[in-house]
């Protein structure tokens, strides 16, 4: 239990991690080899009120006065159980966070009940065969066939969740002309015709999820299911929907690098070589404490970011980008040690760690890569560095023109 955690805070840890500890670390083993959607874990989780842990009452949700901090406390006490619950869960925000920062108060209230109460799952639509890192490259169509209506056609790419889900939140161009205003977003439901599930990717890690690949073979909606009611926002709402669902991923990351730490401690422990346990060694103890303190870093810069977001602060999206990849680099590190640590045992499917390690690299991917997230927080300290000007002064003679540039 976190120290600095409010009553609230520590409600939700609380609640997180006992289900965490009865109900999805027996199960783990057994849905990460069936590559099943574990529907008796998506249970629990709904009937504990964890689905609405990011939601505003007034939307049937259970948010509180840190909605996002909650969530992440959620899903890293998930993931330090399984990372692939994690994301089973965290994607339910991804999906829905659209809807929240870009949706018009009829489509909240229509939407978010469902999703708060975990009748209804919902998916985020975005990548595509060829436009994944570059987001604006969307090649899915949405055509407006009426005064009121819009058909959409095309296929998505990596639609976690998908299968599962009741709602799809899909990124489509609306207008091929425009170049900031070329996307909208839609909420399409899985009954609607012309909307099916094409390939289900078998996968190396986080395999209790499903990854599919979304069809839309001219699927119609109305404008009340056009986010926000306006076409042309779609990307803004994207990226907008990224910021807040980043350090969710950031989170899945901090609670599979410590549940790796904690099973590798427990092991070096208890593994005998030379006549003692290798818990003894100092090479193992290095491995330990490096591993720990990265993993708490990583936590300490998650939460930061959830506050600022709770906080309501302008300009979240460089310390989003920091904590997604920080904490993903630092799970894959923390991860590939622990296997390390339990050696050959390690590598085999037998033991728990490997699944680890497979389930921490997809965060360094997923959500934008970790490529992209430096790209991210370089951009934005070149923009920050605009207010730096007073240190000009000290950059020499010769590089003065080459700065004013
Ligand atoms: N908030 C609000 N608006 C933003 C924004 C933000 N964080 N970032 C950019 N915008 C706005 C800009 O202000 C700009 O608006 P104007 O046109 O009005 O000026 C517009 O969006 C375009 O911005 P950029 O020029 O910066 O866009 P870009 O094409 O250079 O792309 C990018 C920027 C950061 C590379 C972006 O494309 C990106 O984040 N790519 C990665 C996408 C990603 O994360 N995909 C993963 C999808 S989810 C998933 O993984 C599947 C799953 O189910 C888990």
């Amino acid at each position: 239990m976190s120290r600095l955690d409010t009553p609230e805070n520590a409600r939700w840890r609380q609640t997180a991690r006992d289900i965490a500890e009865k109900v999805i670390r027996p199960l783990s083993k057994k849905y990460d080899e069936l590559q099943e959607y574990p529907w008796e874990i998506k249970d629990a989780l709904a009937e504990a009120g964890l689905m609405g842990v990011w939601i505003p009452k007034e939307y049937g949700g259970q948010a509180g006065e840190t909605p996002v901090l909650d969530l992440c406390i959620v899903v890293e006490e998930i993931s330090r159980a399984d990372p692939a619950i994690g994301v089973l869960y965290a994607v339910n925000a991804l999906g829905s966070f659209p809807i929240l920062v870009g949706g018009t108060d009829e489509q909240k209230k229509r939407f978010l009940p469902e999703i708060a109460a975990g009748r209804k799952l919902v998916a985020f639509c975005l990548s595509e065969k060829t436009a994944g890192s570059d987001a604006q490259g969307l090649k899915v169509r949405a055509i407006k066939d009426g005064e009121e209506t819009w058909s959409i056609h095309g296929e998505k790419k990596w639609t976690t969740n998908g299968g599962a889900a009741d709602i799809y939140t899909v990124f489509a161009v609306t207008d091929p002309t425009s170049r900031s205003r070329r996307i909208s977003a839609f909420l399409v439901e899985k009954d609607m015709e012309g909307f099916s599930i094409g390939k289900v990717e078998d996968k190396m890690g986080i395999r209790a999820v499903p990854v599919v690949e979304t069809v839309f073979d001219g699927v119609k909606v109305g404008n009340d299911r056009l986010l926000g009611g306006r076409p042309g926002m779609g990307f803004r709402h994207a990226m907008m929907t990224l910021d807040r669902a980043r350090p969710g991923v950031a989170a899945q990351g901090v609670g599979c690098a410590q549940g790796a730490l904690e099973l590798a401690t427990v092991y070096a422990m208890r593994r005998q070589q030379f006549g003692k346990s290798i818990s003894g060694f100092q090479m193992v103890q290095e491995m330990l404490a490096n591993m720990s303190t990265k993993t708490e870093a990583a936590r300490q810069l998650v939460y930061y970011c959830a506050r600022q977001l709770d906080a309501g602060l302008d300009n979240t999206t460089l310390v989003a980008a920091q904590a997604k990849l920080y904490a993903t680099d630092v799970s894959m590190e923390v991860t590939t040690d622990a296997v390390q640590i339990f050696g050959g045992y390690g590598y085999m499917r037998d033991y728990p760690i490997e699944k680890l390690m497979r389930d921490a690299k997809i965060t360094q991917i997923y959500e934008g890569t970790n490529q992209i997230q430096r790209l991210v927080v370089a951009r934005g300290l070149l923009k920050e560095a605009e207010n730096l000007t007073h240190l000009n002064a000290y950059i020499p003679e010769e590089h003065q023109e080459v700065y004013e540039e």
